[in-house]
């Protein structure tokens, strides 16, 4: 990666009549920032953001996100293109690579991808540790985890290709370890992935087909699963995000960052949001039954939130949901299936977004809203989306951990706090307390 913001000005901070001139740093596209890297060293002052509301952590050239406008890009290319468009695969690489691969680069990724996805037979052994009761984002966490006990030629991450090969397998096998997770979870054998078939159609097969008949792969339900793979993928500094580049700044194994960012995804309130979404809108039940929710919702003494609704960046609708909102209609019309859960989305979307408390705080669907009504429509239960989020999203954090690394600008990670604990004291024995 070479850095590419460029100063544009420079801010005066004035502290106790002392000033001190900052840089002002822009990039291609989005605000300016402030460089205060030097400002503790100038002037012994911390900045104080918890939240990292007005916080830039790096410098990153993959994905742009445009909260206003509701526009989400990866490597310049509208997302909601991609989505319709492209496939997981040519999306995968272009996140890595930072161009869109021409035939034959598409052919040896593909190739390179597909002779990966089998897991070594011994990480069998960590799933009979679970009981079958586990929730499989713990299985996944777990596993994905354990992967950096079974690779020693792809840890020396200053190496560009053991990099490479790190993020050649992570791509290849976290789609085999969800499917397992899954397999695990509802009592059934694993099934291996067979080379002639997609990403998204390997692992809809290596889910959903049992060893007493055939399966085959649904194209439409194929195309689905692809699409919810793309638009997961990235999402620039999310929490989750920044957790793999945080763990990956001091070097650690590839895989025990991705497991770091798996198990902050898991949380409700980000990656944990699908499961939540659909059992909030199971709970609502019936259309008459929202205004209960929406004054619940608004209720500052109420700690109930609608889940999938509201963004720290994105004060429209999430470019994610509308697609998302599009393909549920597709699936459930070639499925046949008429969901009840649907029509109360529908319905919540258009009185939420028409409500002041949300308008003001530009809450809006974000990804997470219509996810659970079309993966349970693909067959998924509940406690399995937040798995396939973080599926589609280990693309994302590997190629984020890959940027870092190739940073000539990247140190380790290491914030600092304002401390307002107990000031020195003198240890008092026991007998004296
Ligand atoms: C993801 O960061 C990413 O990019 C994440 C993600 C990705 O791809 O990686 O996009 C994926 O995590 C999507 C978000 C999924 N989470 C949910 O749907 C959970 C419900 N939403 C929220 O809890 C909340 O909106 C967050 C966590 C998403 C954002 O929280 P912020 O930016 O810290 O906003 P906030 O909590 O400060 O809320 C601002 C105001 C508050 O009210 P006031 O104090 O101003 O009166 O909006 C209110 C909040 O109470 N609010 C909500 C609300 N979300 C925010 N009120 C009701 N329902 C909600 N969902």
């Amino acid at each position: 990666m070479e850095n590419k913001i460029k100063q544009t000005g420079t801010a005066q901070i004035t502290i106790e009549g002392k000033s001190y001139d900052l840089p002002i740093m822009k990039g291609s596209m989005g605000a300016p920032g402030i460089d205060v890297r030097a400002l503790y060293k100038q002037s012994g002052h911390f900045t104080f953001d918890p939240g990292f509301t007005s916080t830039c952590s790096t410098e990153s050239q993959i994905t742009f996100i445009d909260g206003g406008e509701g526009q989400l890009l990866y490597r310049g290319y509208d997302v909601e293109k991609l989505a319709e468009e492209s496939t997981s695969l040519e999306v995968a690489y272009l996140l890595i690579h930072g161009e869109l691969p021409n035939a034959k680069e598409y052919e040896t990724f593909e190739s390179t991808i597909t002779n990966h996805t089998m897991l070594h037979d011994q990480i069998e052994s960590f799933f009979q540790g679970y009981r079958r009761d586990s929730h499989p984002m713990s299985m996944l966490c777990g596993t994905v985890g354990a992967l950096s006990g079974f690779y020693h030629d792809d840890q020396h991450t200053t190496e560009d290709e053991a990099r490479d090969l790190a993020i050649h397998r992570i791509i290849a096998k976290i789609p085999t370890l969800a499917a397992r997770c899954y397999k695990y979870r509802v009592g059934q054998p694993s099934v291996y992935p067979q080379n002639n078939l997609s990403y998204a159609g390997n692992f809809l097969r290596m889910c959903f087909a049992v060893p007493a008949e055939p399966y085959e792969v649904n194209p439409v339900i194929e195309r689905a699963m692809d699409k919810i793979f793309i638009l997961h993928m990235d999402h620039e500094q999310n929490a989750s995000t920044s957790t793999v580049r945080l763990a990956g700044s001091s070097g650690a194994n590839p895989y025990a960052c991705i497991a770091a960012g798996t198990a902050c995804l898991w949380g409700p309130s980000h990656g944990g949001a699908n499961e939540a979404a659909l059992n909030m809108l199971k709970e609502i039940g019936t259309v008459d039954r929202i205004p209960e929710y929406i004054a619940r919702a608004k209720d500052k003494t109420d700690p109930f939130r609608l889940m999938g609704f509201g963004h720290r960046v994105y004060k429209a609708t999430d470019p994610r949901a509308r697609v998302m909102r599009r393909t549920t209609h597709e699936v459930l019309g070639e499925l046949g299936i008429s969901n009840p859960v649907l029509e109360v989305a529908m319905e919540l979307e258009k009185i939420a977004t028409n409500e002041d408390y949300f308008v003001k705080r530009g809450l809006y669907p974000n990804v997470d809203f219509y996810s659970g009504i079309v993966l349970s429509a693909l067959g998924f239960p509940t406690d399995m989306f937040t798995v396939l989020f973080a599926l589609a999203r280990t693309t994302g954090w590997i190629s984020q951990w890959n940027e870092m690394l190739e940073d000539p600008s990247q140190r380790i990670g290491r914030p600092r706090q304002l401390y307002s604990g107990a000031e020195l004291r003198d240890f008092v024995p026991m007998d004296k307390r």
